[in-house]
């Protein structure tokens, strides 16, 4: 018998990947699902991107392997883009590692850090991928509750009192996915303290800072680089460019380094031509920003009235990509979520698979036109008539 290694024993399936499989089954089948499940922008990269990215491709060189640390010249944009939106001077040359999108970044810096056994503060709710990476690596997830009546913040006294000592890593993601909740610069500045006293690397995952939200922070802007923290950040949502893999890595050259040992062994640097088109992407001005967000402010009201009409609760101050509703007491939330997609043809995320904390949440994405939003509300409407009319 050949079974798989005991490290992905207790590691599932992402959600996605196979609920997304299911999504196909059924339009395979004739069905036209409306997919209000994922964060996947649908609208256009930045135009100068997309000529960087064809020019590149049209050269007779620049198809080799790349720096494994990626160019300087991208290294450069993005700590002018630090520089710029968010008021944090980074080395290009020490303090900034690009990625292959930032979701390799938790998988990365939870191999570079722990060792067996080690404990690591995993948000509930929250991307699953930082409790998955802590598993392969062999570390012990510890979650910590976030709650709506708290704004979605951890309560560090609470978790002061605890015994941390085995703790070595910590996940933010502020705003927070999924719950779309913002931190103050207070309270980003709350936990750095925190992970200093307790000597622990706080690591924000920062992919949201720029969707529908006018300020964009960096935790790095808190006391700038430090031993005790790194962000994660990613053009996926900020420039559409979710399938074409960029992200980054800034912090301490100490950090930096040692995330660089675990990456260099895996892959073999990124093709020189999306880097020429990132830094585009980077170059954008707040026009860009500002343009993408009408679009999703507009979507947003869509989204709004559809969980009205499945009955939930929500603040209208989220911000990020999507739309976090509570639903009431009484509804089952799997049974909801496969009775939109089986019957009214509409795919939402249940909030239990970011933890037990969204069991009573669902989760509706702005990665879809207003038609379709249109679409989906309509038949949820029609949806509910029937049930009604069966009950
Ligand atoms: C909180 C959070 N972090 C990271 C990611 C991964 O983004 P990337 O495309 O940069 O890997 C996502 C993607 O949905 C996310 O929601």
């Amino acid at each position: 018998m050949i079974n798989i290694a005991n490290r992905y024993g207790n590691v599932q399936e992402y959600y996605f990947s196979h609920k997304l499989r299911e999504v196909a089954q059924l339009n395979a089948a004739g069905r036209s699902i409306i997919n209000l499940g994922i964060g996947s922008p649908d609208m256009a990269p930045p135009q100068e991107a997309v000529e960087a990215l064809c020019a590149a491709a049209q050269q007779d060189s620049g198809h080799g392997y790349q720096n494994y640390k990626g160019t300087p010249a991208l290294r450069q944009a993005f700590s002018d883009w630090y520089a710029n939106f968010y008021a944090v001077t980074l080395d290009p040359e020490t303090e900034v590692l690009p990625l292959m999108g930032s979701k390799e970044g938790i998988t990365y810096i939870s191999n570079a850090y722990l060792n067996e056994g080690d404990e690591v503060l995993v948000p509930n709710p929250g991307y699953p991928a930082y409790a998955a990476a802590t598993r392969v690596a062999g570390g012990v997830v510890r979650h910590y509750d976030l709650r709506e009546e708290s704004g979605w913040l951890p309560d560090l006294e609470d978790l002061h009192r605890q015994d941390l000592r085995k703790v070595k890593l910590m996940w933010v993601n502020y705003p927070h996915m999924p719950t779309g909740a913002k931190a103050s610069k207070a309270a980003l500045s709350q936990l750095v303290d925190f992970a200093e006293r307790n000597d622990i690397l706080l690591c924000h995952d920062n992919p949201y800072s720029f969707i529908l939200n006018d300020k964009p922070e960096s935790i790095l802007s808190v006391k700038g680089v430090s031993e005790h923290v790194l962000e994660l950040n990613s053009l996926s949502k900020s420039h559409n460019m979710a399938g074409w893999r960029v992200g980054m890595l800034a912090g301490h050259s100490k950090h930096i380094s040692n995330v660089l040992i675990a990456k260099s062994n895996v892959d073999s640097g990124m093709f020189l031509g999306i880097q020429q088109a990132a830094i585009e992407a980077l170059k954008q001005p707040q026009e860009w920003y500002d343009k993408l967000n009408a679009r999703y402010a507009e979507r947003r009201t869509f989204a709004w009235q559809l969980l009205d009409a499945l009955d939930c609760t929500y603040s209208t101050e989220q911000v990020g990509l999507f739309v976090w509703g509570r639903t009431r007491g009484d509804v089952a939330v799997g049974q909801l979520v496969d009775e939109l997609l089986y019957e009214a043809g509409v795919f939402i995320t249940p909030g239990f698979i970011f933890g037990s904390n969204g069991d009573r949440y669902i989760r509706v994405s702005l990665c879809a036109d207003t038609d379709q939003l249109q679409t989906a509300l309509e038949r949820i409407k029609a949806f509910k008539k029937t049930k009604i009319k069966l009950t």
